[in-house]
């Protein structure tokens, strides 16, 4: 039997990057996935994805600082699959800025994605999941949420934010038999660092992260699969850092040692 098999898994930012992949390695492990995204011809691509490989999953097109949308997205995952056993909240954005250059408005916007709607996936899918006895919440957050670097208040802030209400949700829910932990990873090869290729990707690699291997979306969904699954069923109010080492380490300019 698959690890998933019966569970109903919803992803949020299931249409690009890590979100895809999870996607397809839930559904792969026999989960019924609920693609979430914002972009919903990007859910759907996903879907086909799934379906071509002989899974199951449903394209919800949603914005998931919406608190209304929130609320009628978990209602029809419960209505439409009767269950609700994962949710997996991925969405967000990454803008640089210090305080004296990041606008109010550019400040919230990265609050109300990065970190508010981790307060309102909660919010909306813990009742549902107190109903059915249980369940898992893997929220995304970043290196960034543990030790902030340069030019990047909004960014670092919003993800602390989403790390506190991860531990908050662990301990107020653990006697629902409810779950909630981070994945925070340090640089991951997916879409949103598109802009960010060749040289430049490399010389910033070399020079924080002490893996020499530059970390896929696969490598987070696989820890993602591992913190749903009962083989985690001690673990909870935890940050996960996914980042080859790079956090580990007090100062930055990680020299790489010569080969032998
Ligand atoms: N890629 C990295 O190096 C890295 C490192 C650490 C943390 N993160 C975090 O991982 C998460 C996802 O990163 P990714 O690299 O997979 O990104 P991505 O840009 O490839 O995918 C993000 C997805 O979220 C969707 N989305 C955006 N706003 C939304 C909204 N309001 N409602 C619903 N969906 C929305 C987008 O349409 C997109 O499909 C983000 O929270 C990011 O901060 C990324």
């Amino acid at each position: 039997m698959k690890r998933f098999e019966g569970k109903t898994v919803v992803i949020a930012g299931g249409g690009s990057g890590m979100g895809r992949v999870s996607c397809q390695k839930f559904a792969a492990e026999g989960a019924k996935v609920c693609v979430v995204d914002i972009n919903e011809s990007a859910a759907l691509e996903t879907v086909k994805l799934i379906e071509a490989e002989g899974g199951i999953a449903r394209a919800y097109g949603v914005d998931i600082t919406k608190e209304d949308q929130m609320k009628s997205l978990f209602d029809d995952v419960v209505e439409r699959f009767n269950s609700l056993d994962v949710y997996f909240t991925i969405a967000g954005i990454s803008p640089v800025g210090t305080a004296t250059t990041t606008t109010f408005d550019d400040f919230r916007k990265v609050v109300e994605l990065d970190m508010y709607s981790v307060f309102l996936g909660c919010k909306y899918s813990i009742p549902h999941m107190e109903r059915q006895g249980g369940g898992v919440i893997i929220v995304l957050s970043g290196t960034y949420g543990i030790r902030p670097t340069p030019n990047k208040i909004g960014y670092s802030a919003a993800k602390a934010g989403a790390i506190s209400i991860t531990r908050s949700v662990a301990i107020d829910f653990a006697r629902s038999n409810i779950r909630c932990n981070t994945i925070a990873p340090g640089f991951v090869n997916t879409p949103l660092n598109n802009g960010f290729e060749g040289e430049a990707r490399q010389r910033f690699l070399d020079k924080y992260q002490p893996a020499t291997f530059e970390i896929q979306a696969d490598d987070i969904a696989n820890v993602a699969l591992f913190l749903a699954s009962d083989e985690a069923r001690a673990i909870t109010g935890q940050t996960i850092v996914v980042d080859g080492g790079t956090e580990a380490a007090l100062y930055l300019n990680y020299k790489r040692p010569a080969a032998n």
